[in-house]
């Protein structure tokens, strides 16, 4: 990758020009960059799936300034049922958390919503973003800035790294660092974690002063937002999962499990003996784990043939590792559970 003096990044007046002019940007967030384009843009929202080679059925989430541009999204605002959704955006917008409501089908064209009844919105607190949306002056649809079922980029050059020739603000690395947590609260009674994230079940529960209430995690179904392979890094990640496991045994865990035919596939075996296979350390604080790990694959991809990452079963067991544990095993390509 070229350091990152000589990559070209544009300043968010010159995003804004590009956005108003249906063009695409990469777009940092607090949680990862987003591949932005207006909402009301036929031509740049095509350009999006066909970018990322994304299916059209994946929908995308839209990205606001202000509560006040939520009013238009969805429909009826007024309806006492969003009372919960609306709780819940006061409470952690901005912020990582994606909420859905019934959509405004008038302002809100199926290519973004993939044909369904309901739209995901988002508000990022990341200065550079709130900052462009509100110069655009409508949403921003943008999923991560990654080719479909890769790892979303984290910094500005992994964008280009991605995309050379988009238009990109370098807004630093992003704080969050995975993506945000998708909640479905249209019925207080049954609110749904769609994708988790760094704001978790138990947060969403403080925030509305209630300890019984049913939060189903929906994310192991099948559907949008929760396909089994994504994230996937640049070289094969093996994850190992024991109860603290030392680096050795994992190692040993792992080379037990290289097949023949896995090596054949990946064109490893001729290379055996001299195979580079690298440790993904993780921090030991979830929230330093989240914001590096996207990064720290894309950096130990660069030097090995495959990469490794020791999961102790004995300390990662917050909501928030989970979290983190669920992209992992959708990075994996092997996960071994000791
Ligand atoms: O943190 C994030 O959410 C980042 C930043 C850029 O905001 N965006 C992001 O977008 O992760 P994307 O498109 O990579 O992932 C959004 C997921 C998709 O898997 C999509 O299927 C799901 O959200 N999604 C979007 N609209 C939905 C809807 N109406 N119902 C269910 N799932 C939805
Ligand atoms: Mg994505």
């Amino acid at each position: 990758m070229d350091s990152k003096d000589t990559l070209d990044f544009i300043d968010s007046d010159q995003a804004v020009h590009a956005l108003k002019h249906e063009e695409l940007v990469g777009l940092p967030t607090e949680t990862v960059y987003g591949l932005a384009a207006r909402m009301d843009s036929e031509k740049a929202l095509t350009q999006i799936f066909e970018l990322k080679q994304r299916p059209l059925y994946d929908p995308l989430i839209l990205h606001i300034s202000d509560i006040e541009m939520l009013k238009d999204l969805v429909l009826d605002f007024d309806n006492s049922t969003y009372s919960t959704s609306l709780q819940l955006a006061e409470k952690f917008w901005p912020g990582g958390l994606t909420l859905l409501f019934p959509k405004n089908p008038k302002y809100v064209s199926d290519l973004i919503t993939a044909d369904m009844d309901t739209v995901a919105v988002r508000m990022p607190y990341h200065p550079v973003a709130l900052d462009v949306i509100r110069k655009v002056g409508v949403p921003l649809a943008a999923p991560s800035a990654n080719p479909f079922k890769k790892t979303s980029p984290t910094t500005a050059a992994l964008v280009k790294s991605y995309f050379p020739d988009l238009k990109v603000i370098d807004g630093g690395s992003c704080e969050v660092g995975i993506e945000s947590t998708i909640v479905d609260a249209k019925d207080k009674n049954k609110i749904r974690i769609l994708r988790p994230g760094m704001i978790t079940a138990e947060d969403i529960l403080k925030a509305l002063e209630v300890s019984s209430l049913k939060v189903t995690h929906a994310f192991d179904q099948q559907g949008p937002g929760s396909m089994k392979e994504h994230y996937q890094p640049q070289k094969p990640l093996f994850l190992i999962q024991g109860s603290n496991l030392s680096s050795e045994d994992a190692k040993r865990h792992l080379q037990k499990n290289l097949e023949i035919s896995f090596l054949q596939k990946h064109k490893l075996n001729e290379r055996l003996h001299v195979l580079r296979i690298n440790e993904v350390h993780l921090d030991s604080n979830p929230l330093l784990c989240a914001r590096h790990i996207y990064r720290q694959l894309f950096e130990s991809s660069q030097n090995s043939d495959l990469m490794f990452i020791n999961w102790n079963t004995a300390t990662y067991n917050s909501l928030a590792w989970q979290s983190i544990l669920n992209r992992l095993e959708k990075a994996a390509l092997k996960n071994i559970v000791i």
